[in-house]
């Protein structure tokens, strides 16, 4: 059995690095839905079925838990999922079976609170000090899951959410950094026209943007911290399987990268995030 890494690409594997890191002994199963990538632009439905199919793939395939590596499908398809589909699921599999996303992570992380809290609302006004800027694809934004999610738990932060719909594509293709470098200057630049400065902080909303950190770093004013992603899942990840010892993630070390495209070796970008090359087989 194993722990199942899903994304619409190449983005899950900035989560996939973390989430190796802290449980090495773990076998790990990642796909890749390179075949329909990218999500960010898709109508809900799709996204959902989708992400359900790559679910399916990954529990096919022995993985005991998923993680949704990809802030579009946790957005957008991981509820639907949990309520309707996993409970059916998990009786025709006869084993247990989970399906986790990264935006509760996330959240805590960004407002360094539990899930569990919600802010008290004495009903007078609090001057928000605190901006959070979001990068993000069209759909993630138009969830505006992150607006909701933090606005319920610290009203003393404001978030600002800038849609990047070419972005994510431009990485998964494996641009040049100038092209990549001129986009993200450019979503930076409108995200501070909106807010009327730069934000305080940032999260990189969408996966395949943390393959490019530094540039997004290079666009922010110097020191503008960015809330980092992979940490919050995989310190999310360590806590939850530790509770959970009924989801069997294996121990082997196994590592194993399938795509529903073509097999291939992946870009120049991930190359250098990786260290080496990364090769994605046909699923
Ligand atoms: N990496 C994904 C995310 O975190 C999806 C990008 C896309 O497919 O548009 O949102």
């Amino acid at each position: 059995m194993a722990i199942g890494v899903f994304d619409s690409g190449i983005g899950g594997l900035s989560v996939h690095h973390a989430l190796v890191e802290r449980l090495p002994q773990a076998d790990f199963l990642y796909l890749g839905d390179q075949a329909n990538a990218p999500y960010g632009g898709r109508p809900g439905e799709e996204i959902v079925a989708l992400t359900r199919a790559g679910c399916e793939r990954l529990f096919s395939a022995g993985a005991s838990l998923v993680v949704l590596a990809c802030n579009t499908a946790s957005a957008i398809a991981l509820r639907r999922l949990q309520q309707t589909w996993l409970p059916g699921c998990r009786r025709e599999l006869g084993r247990p079976v989970n399906v986790l996303g990264i935006i509760v992570p996330t959240i805590e992380a960004a407002t360094g609170l539990p899930w569990e809290h919600e802010a008290e609302r004495r009903g007078e006004k609090v001057e928000k000090l605190d901006v959070i800027g979001v990068f993000a694809t069209p759909a993630t934004v138009q969830s505006r899951v992150y607006e909701i999610e933090i606005d319920k738990r610290r009203q003393d932060v404001a978030v600002f959410s800038e849609p990047c719909p070419e972005l994510a594509r431009l990485i998964e293709r494996g641009e040049p950094r100038e092209a990549l470098q001129a986009c993200i200057r450019g979503h930076a630049e409108a995200l501070r026209k909106r807010i009327g400065r730069y934000p305080d902080r940032a999260i990189l909303g969408c996966t395949h943007y943390e393959i490019v950190a530094d540039l997004f770093r290079e666009a922010l004013p110097p020191g503008t911290p960015l809330i980092h992603q992979p940490t919050a899942v995989a310190d999310a990840l360590t806590a939850y399987v530790a509770r959970h010892p009924e989801y069997d993630i294996g121990d082997g070390g196994r590592r194993a990268f399938m795509t529903t495209g073509e097999a291939a070796d992946q870009n120049g970008l991930v190359q250098t995030f990786w260290g080496a090359p990364v090769r994605f087989e046909a699923a």
